[in-house]
C-alpha cells in the first residue's frame, strides 16, 4: 500500500481495535477517510434493507444528500448492491445510471461490504477530482471493508 494509504489504514487498524459499536467505527472510519486522503471530499455508508430492496444511508462526513434512500440497481449504489463488486466512475458526466449529489462531484468509487459473501453495506466517496481513483484506492478500501465486515 501507498504510504498515505497505510498510514491511514494503520489509524483504521487502531480504530477498530478500541471496540467501538458499529455505528461510531462507521462514523469514525468517514471522518478518518475524509481527512486523510485528499481526493475524498464526501465519504458514507449505505446498509442494505433486505426487506425492502433499498440502501439505507448510515453514518457519512461531507455535505448532507437527499439520497436516503436508493433501490437496489438504482445509481451507482444501487448497482454495486447488485452486482456486489467495485464499481469505479473517473467521470460521472458518462454515467447513465447515476444519482447526483452535488455538481462539484465529479468522480465516485463504491466498494461493497460482503458478510459470507453475501452484500450487506457498502463504502461510497465521491471526489470533486476528475479520474484521481487509481488501483491503490481500490485495495485500500477494500482492506477497510473486510475489515469492517467483522462486525456485521
Ligand atoms: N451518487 C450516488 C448516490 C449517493 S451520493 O453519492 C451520496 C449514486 O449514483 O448511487
Amino acid at each position: 500500500m501507498e504510504l498515505q494509504f497505510s498510514g491511514v489504514y494503520n489509524e483504521f487498524c487502531d480504530l477498530k481495535d478500541k471496540g467501538l459499536d458499529l455505528d461510531s467505527l462507521m462514523l469514525s472510519t468517514s471522518q478518518l477517510l475524509k481527512s486523510g486522503i485528499s481526493h475524498y471530499d464526501w465519504v458514507g455508508f449505505y446498509l442494505l434493507d433486505s426487506q425492502n430492496d433499498q440502501l439505507v444511508l448510515g453514518p457519512y462526513t461531507g455535505a448532507a444528500t437527499d439520497h436516503t434512500h436508493i433501490p437496489v440497481g438504482k445509481g451507482i449504489c444501487g448497482q454495486v448492491a447488485a452486482s456486489r463488486k467495485t464499481m469505479v466512475v473517473q467521470d460521472v458526466a458518462e454515467q447513465d445510471n447515476y444519482l447526483a449529489c452535488s455538481i462539484d462531484v465529479q468522480s465516485e468509487i463504491v466498494v461493497p461490504i460482503l458478510k459470507n459473501g453475501q452484500f450487506v453495506a457498502e463504502i461510497d466517496i465521491d471526489s470533486h477530482a476528475y479520474a484521481p481513483f487509481t488501483t491503490k484506492d481500490e485495495q485500500f478500501l477494500s482492506a477497510i471493508a473486510e475489515k469492517l465486515s467483522e462486525l456485521f
